[in-house]
């Protein structure tokens, strides 16, 4: 219940990581709140501002955690107090152990004075990193469940995202942590694919690389339990910094706009990293769509299925709380193709009228659809019963 009141649908919200790494300043995280809310993003739902590694300065003589000084001159409670006036919320970033994965003062031993500050901050979402940390499963739950119960005793409401990477099965154990949220991979780099089944960790990730892992989690997830499918790269183009790493050379629209329709019949987390200040239409045209966020969001809080599954066509069905059914037909190859789909194959039977989430149309009625797929787009349509 406590899970289903905190995360009811994904969260959505823009992190700091991909754009700032841990060169982050407070008066940069206030002009993009500015930013989300001029741009219109808080309108559509992004409405968490997440900081990630790097604002931390170590513990004062009480051991209290601090922000560093000279990145957060007036503190994390007065950008709190700051972004909440404009109707975001606030997230902070920690580490199940002594240090975070960039090298920062972590939580482990901390756990119940880290939560109370973060509380009395006014921080309503923590993403708990596991770099450091030990690769057993008994001791990530152990630490992830320290941190789950002091966050629920701290007097606030704290969405918890467990970020483990999957490689211990979070998806089996982290709900019971107190966890609304649990990354289903490594980090996500802004690149299309490329995985290196001996070295996962070091090839780095892409989109389909991630769809892979993440499209057979769809039945761990629902209201207040979501496979985090990491940030969206949407609008990075390449940038130097963190997913420019591994081979991150950047994507084009098309890939971007996939990423976008997948994440969100994926019911992943939809986590903007880009410079939210400095958005191009194709950006906004992507981060943007009110109908493709529907699917997201919908309140059934189901993860589609991926009902065809070959080295072209990837075909999801996503059932919404309505009855109307999303469907997001992949093409994964090089190549424009045409595609041909009856409904029927998909488990839906009889007639739908289609509609097109990114050409906001009507494109066909009937048992089912043809058309071409440009190389790595991802069609995104809603089905409605006729
Ligand atoms: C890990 C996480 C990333 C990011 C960095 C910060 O790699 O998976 O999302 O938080 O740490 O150091």
């Amino acid at each position: 219940m406590e899970s289903k009141r905190l995360a009811p649908t994904p969260p959505m919200g823009w992190m700091t990581w991909n754009f700032f790494a841990d060169k982050i300043h407070e008066q940069d995280l206030r002009e993009m709140a500015d930013a989300m809310v001029a741009s219109g993003m808080v309108e559509a739902g992004y409405n968490y501002l997440i900081i990630d590694d790097g604002w931390q300065g170590g513990r004062d003589n009480r051991n209290n955690i601090i922000a560093d000084p000279k990145k957060f001159p007036s503190g994390i409670k007065a950008l709190a107090d700051y972004v909440h006036s404009k109707g975001i919320k606030l997230g902070i970033y920690s580490d199940a152990a002594q240090l975070t994965c960039a090298g920062y003062t972590g939580s482990l031993g901390f756990e119940e004075q880290d939560a109370k500050t973060f509380a009395s901050w006014g921080i309503d979402y923590l993403k708990y990193d596991y770099c450091y940390a030990p690769k057993d499963s008994a001791i990530a739950v152990a630490r992830y469940t320290k941190m789950g119960e002091a966050l629920r005793k701290s007097g606030r409401d704290i969405v918890f995202g467990v970020c483990e990477w999957g490689q211990l099965q979070p998806w089996h154990w982290a709900l019971n942590a107190g966890g609304q949220l649990w990354r289903s991979t490594f980090d996500v780099r802004d690149k299309w694919r490329n995985l290196d089944k001996r070295h996962p960790d070091q090839a780095g990730y892409g989109i389909l690389d991630i769809v892979d892992i993440n499209a057979d989690l769809h039945a761990y997830a629902g209201p207040g339990r979501w496979n985090d499918a990491d940030m969206l790269v949407v609008g990075l183009y390449g940038k130097p910094g963190p997913s420019g790493d591994l081979g991150g050379v950047g994507m084009n629209d098309m890939q971007y706009q996939s990423q976008m329709s997948l994440w969100s019949v994926m019911a992943s987390p939809l986590t903007a990293t880009n410079d939210v200040r400095n958005m191009n239409e194709a950006t906004k045209r992507i981060l943007l769509n009110k109908e493709v966020i529907a699917v997201n969001q919908d309140p059934l809080g189901k993860q589609a299925e991926r009902k065809v599954k070959d080295d072209t066509w990837n075909v999801f069905v996503k059932p919404l709380q309505n009855g109307d059914m999303a469907v997001a037909i992949l093409n994964r190859g090089d190549a424009a193709k045409n595609y041909s789909i009856d409904w029927a194959n998909l488990g839906l039977n009889g007639k739908y009228e289609v509609r097109d989430l990114w050409e906001h149309k009507t494109v066909g009625k009937g048992k089912g659809w043809k058309g071409l797929v440009q190389p790595h787009e991802t069609k995104l349509f809603r089905l409605k019963k006729i």
